[in-house]
């Protein structure tokens, strides 16, 4: 694509998302203030919690960690099961476990500090490429690009890359190094990422209100509305299961913890049978006999890799507190849900459960 642009030089363009930084940036409960020293601590803490989670839900989690955890070592101390706890509703519990055990990393081994450098942080438990870079960059003030979907498009439209996402991710990262400033790195970090969030938005991006309006290469095309173009996504597979809702005389309801490795490692649901691919033979079999029906109806949830169809089956049966038979069950209160870390799969098939006909007269009788 040829186009002609005025002259801009690199320096020119940080220079002035420095300055539009300096007058719009967005307060942030993680954001240390104007020329303030950054947390380590918290810069780690919030983009640890800024994986596949929006700003505005995060707050208040990172309000709340940093209260009962002020510092690394208070988190690195805490129980598994609190973090576990507190974490519930950011979704992707794979991530609170890594954050804990991270934690206790920095905290018991690397004497409180973490480590500096993209290569150095990147060696610790949930920390990727993209956080490595913010860390560095944020934390520490080190050249590094910090590339997530707000700067790809930014940059795809700056530089007007129109080959699609995945494959322009190399020409996008590089075009962003060559604007990284050496003396406020960190801070072109949050500025790219803020006019990502709040100007270049994905639909009608505000060009009017933007410091690089009249260099971006996207715009004088006139097709910054397409980028950055994507490669079509396949299709998710589907799969299906029979998941079943027991209570007992107390009001209690059958669960168990999921293997702790893999997808909601570590997490509680209700009993199912095996995820089977949709059209598998329909012999699904079930924790043990009862008199199973499906009022609560079907629960369908997504995951990144597959999305699944949960059919809720109920007993009317009541069933004794006794021993568990099996060790990775246990009865847990229908009161005492809301404040365990249930994955939001399991909080949908709860809601559908407890809105059945079926429990409905169990509970009143
Ligand atoms: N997304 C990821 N990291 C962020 C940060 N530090 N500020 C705003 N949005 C972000």
């Amino acid at each position: 694509m040829s186009v002609t642009l005025p002259q801009v030089n690199d320096d020119t363009l940080s220079r002035r998302l420095l300055h539009w930084y300096d007058r719009h940036r967005r307060t942030l409960p993680w954001r240390s203030p104007p020329g303030g020293q950054p947390d380590p601590y918290r810069v780690w803490l919030s983009e640890i919690m800024l994986q596949q989670t929006t700003v505005a839900t995060v707050g208040r989690y990172f309000v709340a960690f940093t209260r009962r955890w002020p510092q690394l070592e208070d988190l690195a101390a805490a129980d598994l099961d609190d973090v576990l706890r507190e974490w519930a509703g950011l979704g992707y519990y794979a991530r609170a476990r890594n954050l804990h055990a991270c934690a206790k990393i920095v905290a018991n081994e690397l004497g409180g500090c973490f480590p500096a450098t993209e290569d150095g942080l990147q060696s610790l438990p949930g920390v990727g490429p993209y956080t490595a870079a913010a860390i560095a960059a944020i934390a520490f003030n080190r050249p590094a690009a910090a590339v997530d979907g707000n700067v790809e498009r930014v940059m795809s439209r700056l530089r007007a890359i129109g080959e699609p996402l995945p494959a322009s991710k190399p020409a996008i990262r590089a075009a962003t190094l060559e604007l990284v400033p050496h003396d406020r790195p960190g801070d072109f970090a949050q500025a790219l990422m803020d006019l990502g969030a709040t100007v270049c938005t994905p639909k009608s991006p505000n060009c009017l209100l933007c410091p690089w309006a009249d260099a971006c290469a996207a715009r004088k095309l006139g097709i910054e509305a397409e980028l950055p173009r994507k490669a079509p996504k396949k299709d998710r597979p589907v799969r299906r299961a029979r998941i079943y809702w027991a209570e007992d005389t107390a009001g209690r309801v059958l669960m168990r913890r999921r293997e702790e490795k893999g997808l909601l490692g570590g997490m509680l649901e209700f009993p199912s049978g095996p995820w089977v691919e949709a059209d598998a033979a329909d012999d699904l079999p079930a924790p043990f006999d009862s008199g199973w029906h499906n009022s609560a109806g079907r629960v369908e949830h997504t995951f990144t890799h597959f999305h699944l169809l949960l059919d809720v089956y109920v007993t009317d049966e009541v069933f004794e507190t006794g021993p568990d038979t099996r060790h990775d069950w246990r009865w847990v209160a229908r009161r005492d849900l809301a404040g365990e870390a249930l994955p939001t799969v399991m909080k949908k098939v709860a809601v559908a459960a407890l809105g059945s006909d079926a429990l409905r007269k169990t509970r009143q009788s």
